[in-house]
């Protein structure tokens, strides 16, 4: 078993590591993989980091990316052509009707059709509200969902976190000015990752807008649960928000069903769900590390019987993408997948 991790250098890649050594992944050999930027530098336990060539990307069984979409559009499928499946994390292969879009604990199924040899990862905000959205649809029935996420810095990859942290002495350096003058604590800094100053602030654009104004990001949550719920008429009302957590992303839901829903139940629907824990008050900061996806702040709306309200924490980097991503690659090493390859 030879595997490939392209973007090994990233906060993502660098986790896909970590998570294929803490599982205890079965791999003779596991070769890093980055830009022209770091080839031939050496990675601590892994060896010199590779570049990807038409030579290089040869005779491997597996090759995990996470180096971005236009990486992962240029180099998935002749890593497949040299024997390979592929598990993509990036936004390149997830709508091709031909490459399943799988969580591992919702429809692990689907990875029986990956057509193409590449197996898609979903979005990090996607993916964490797959848990509790699959286990009320699988009861309830799900017809709606309003969702709106608090994403953490982290889900920019390693350069998200390092502006947060050097905004945040930076900006917080004065109260005065936070308090009073809120424009000029944010001009103390020049925004690059994200559209606004991100420290002490909330950024409600995230992404490129696209249709009727809504964020490309914005999109994925409904394209992308739709496919992974196998519900093509789900109606989904998006929102995404940058807010100023290094790891852990949050979406508070309001699904609504085509049936009432008993909060009571609903609980113990939840709770019964794999790697999904019902808490009180989940919280990004103390989800961070953790694999499981925690939810919470369960109530039934007010006016409408059949609309239930929740608040869903997972680790974006974790669960929302290495861990998930070492799970597809479990799993599609014990569906024979390849093998065949
Ligand atoms: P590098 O470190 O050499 O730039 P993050 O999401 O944390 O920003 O990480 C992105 C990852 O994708 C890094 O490992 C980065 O490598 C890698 N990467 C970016 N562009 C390319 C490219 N054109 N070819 C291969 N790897 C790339």
């Amino acid at each position: 078993m030879k595997v490939a991790v392209v973007g090994a250098t990233g906060a993502v890649g660098q986790l896909i590591l970590k998570t294929l050594e803490r599982r205890g992944f079965k791999a003779d050999e596991i070769v890093p993989f980055a830009s022209e930027r770091s080839a031939g530098k050496d990675m601590p336990g892994y060896g010199t980091i590779q570049p990807l060539t038409d030579e290089t990307v040869q005779g491997y069984d597996l090759a995990l990316f996470s180096a971005g979409g236009s990486t992962s559009k240029a180099w998935a499928e002749k890593f497949v052509a040299g024997g390979a499946t592929v598990v993509d994390n990036s936004s390149a292969w997830r709508k091709d009707p031909d490459v399943p879009l799988v969580v591992s604990e919702v429809n692990p199924d689907a990875i029986n059709d990956a057509r193409k040899g590449i197996v898609a990862n979903p979005n990090c905000t996607t993916m964490v509200i797959m848990l509790p959205a699959k286990a009320l649809h699988d009861r309830y029935g799900m017809t709606h969902m309003v969702a709106t996420s608090y994403q953490a810095a982290g889900g920019a990859g390693q350069s998200g976190i390092d502006e947060l942290a050097a905004q945040i002495p930076v900006v917080g350096a004065s109260v005065d000015a936070l308090v009073n003058d809120g424009a000029a604590a944010a001009a103390t800094v020049t925004p690059s990752t994200f559209v606004k100053t991100l420290a002490f602030n909330v950024v409600p654009m995230l992404g490129t807008v696209g249709e009727m104004g809504y964020t490309d990001e914005e999109l994925k949550m409904r394209d992308e649960s739709r496919k992974i719920l196998g519900i093509d008429d789900l109606k989904v009302a998006p929102t995404c928000v940058r807010v100023p957590v290094m790891v852990g992303h949050a979406i508070e839901v309001r699904a609504t069903f085509e049936q009432e829903v008993d909060v009571a139940e609903a609980r113990e629907v939840l709770a019964a769900f794999p790697n999904l824990i019902v808490e009180d008050v989940p919280t990004p900061l103390e989800a961070a590390g953790r694999d499981e996806t925690f939810v919470g702040r369960i109530r039934r709306d007010l006016e409408d019987p059949k609309s239930l309200n929740f608040f869903v924490v997972g680790d974006n980097l974790l669960k929302g993408a290495a861990l998930n991503t070492v799970q597809l690659a479990e799993l599609a090493v014990a569906r024979g997948l390849t093998t065949s390859a």
